[in-house]
């Protein structure tokens, strides 16, 4: 790597870094309004990422490799996928209550790549390979997160995660696009298609789980990186007993 290009490189990584720590807030105090006008803005600057510092990219967020096995006995390899939407996803509200971080989240979100899939879901045999996109709107996400502060070897406070709780419900509906349900069986797979798209909800309770734990295990990645970087005074400016 040549000097010119490593300093380009260092300038990037510096001002996305103060683009997420130096962001203009809305506000300074502790106080639910504040947190959620300040989630708000923060979100998209932090899904954004910066990948030279271990922070990946969660919006487009690049599934390679993604093989799930539901409770129900259907075998899932992912590929090639993407998933977009965490970006504008709005801040319903954000409070603090001791060192507990409470927060609710709507999206809209999509996932497309190519899947294989063999095995049963609810009643049908599904032998698959094809495409698949899923579209789910209005997606709820709720979040309690437990911080502690830690001082770290520069001799400036972080804060930690210790514990985090997330969960989904859907307000609005999923919808499915998959090609090729059984291979080589074109009238049965737009069936078996319908069939999950009139039954999203019961098929979201099968699929939806493992995907969202998937997506939320990058997100709780990201953050833990981000509080390593980021000092407690650089995150917020008020007091802040942990
Ligand atoms: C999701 O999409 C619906 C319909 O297009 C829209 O009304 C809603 O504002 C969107 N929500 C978010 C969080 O972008």
């Amino acid at each position: 790597m040549n000097l010119k290009y490593s300093l380009v490189i260092f300038i990037l990584v510096i001002s996305r870094i103060d683009s997420i720590t130096q962001f203009r807030r809305p506000c300074e105090d502790l106080s639910e309004e504040c947190l959620s006008k300040s989630l708000q803005m923060a979100f998209p600057i932090f899904v954004q990422g910066i990948p030279e510092l271990g922070i990946e990219s969660l919006d487009p967020y690049i599934i390679d490799n993604l093989d799930l096995m539901l409770a129900g006995g259907l075998s899932i390899q992912f590929r090639q996928g993407i998933a977009k939407g965490l970006k504008d996803c709005d801040v319903d509200f954000a409070k603090l209550i001791g060192n507990t971080l409470e927060t609710q989240l709507h999206c809209n979100l999509t996932v497309k790549g190519k899947y294989k899939s063999l095995g049963k879901l609810l009643m049908f045999p599904i032998d698959g390979h094809g495409d698949a996109s899923i579209k789910c709107r209005n997606i709820r996400l709720h979040g309690l997160f437990k911080f502690k502060s830690k001082v770290l070897s520069d001799g400036e406070k972080y804060l930690e995660l210790i514990s985090s709780n997330v969960e989904h419900s859907y307000d609005g509906r999923v919808s499915y696009h998959l090609t090729n349900l059984l291979r080589g069986n074109p009238e049965l797979s737009n069936s078996v298609l319908d069939f999950m798209n009139n039954n999203w909800r019961m098929v979201a309770e099968e699929l939806g789980g493992p995907l969202v734990d998937y997506g939320v295990a990058a997100v709780m990645k990201n953050l833990k990186q981000l509080l390593t970087i980021i000092p407690m005074n650089k995150m917020v400016t008020v007091p802040l007993n942990l």
